[in-house]
């Protein structure tokens, strides 16, 4: 009896702080966050839960995160309402699912349309977003140091060799000598612009 009792405050406890910071789900891969952070905050918050911000290597894993997201509906609701993913520019201008080193596309290509713009040169995070013109979820490049809602997954076993960084400090600023980001049509850099002092602050 005594026994029942500990254990059901254990587990009562347990998912009490469980709820806190991520939406209840019996998904055992993915973790929606219900809070809000930087990029960095984010990533430690997904590793003091054991856990690391979500990275996607192929299309069966987008798929597989996509669905977790409709199940429980979470989705997006708009353009402003991303989640964090692992994705970062390194100094040199290369983007990686940070941790599993892999190139960002390398597999799966699921940026959003006229993504990555790098706006600024200060957009170096990846978010998972709504296309909405597109109606689907894509990546885009964003400032690292906005507050988004974030996703993690158990960590995994396997991973390639990872380029894991000591230091994220210069996610807060420019990256100098990035090389030309030719392939994004100048109107995409224009609208960003143009919405970005509609609602300064999103
Ligand atoms: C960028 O940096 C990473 C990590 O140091 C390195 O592995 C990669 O080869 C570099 N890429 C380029 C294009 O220089
Ligand atoms: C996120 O916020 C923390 C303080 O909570 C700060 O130390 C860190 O530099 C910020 N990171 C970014 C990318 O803005």
């Amino acid at each position: 009896m005594f026994l029942k009792i500990v254990l059901l405050l254990i587990v009562a406890c347990f998912s009490a702080c469980f709820k806190c910071e991520f939406a209840e789900t019996s998904d055992k891969t993915y973790f929606a966050s219900k809070e809000a952070l930087n990029w960095t905050d984010a990533k430690n918050a997904c590793s003091k839960a054991g856990l690391e911000l979500v990275s996607i290597l192929n299309t069966k894993e987008q798929t597989f995160l996509e669905t977790f997201l409709r199940e429980y509906q979470l989705v997006p609701a708009d353009r402003w309402s991303g989640y964090w993913l692992s994705g970062i520019r390194y100094p040199n201008g290369t983007l990686y699912w940070d941790k599993t080193g892999t190139e960002i596309g390398e597999e799966v290509d699921g940026w959003a349309r006229g993504e990555p713009s790098n706006a600024y040169q200060e957009e170096h995070c990846v978010e998972l977003k709504l296309d909405e013109r597109a109606k689907r979820l894509g990546w885009n490049d964003y400032f690292c140091v906005e507050e988004r809602k974030y996703l993690c997954q158990t960590p995994r076993k396997e991973v390639p060799v990872g380029q894991n960084l000591n230091d994220y400090s210069y996610l807060t600023g420019k990256i100098e000598d990035l090389p030309d980001v030719t392939h994004v049509p100048i109107i995409n850099l224009i609208l960003e612009e143009m919405s970005r002092n509609q609602t300064p602050f999103v």
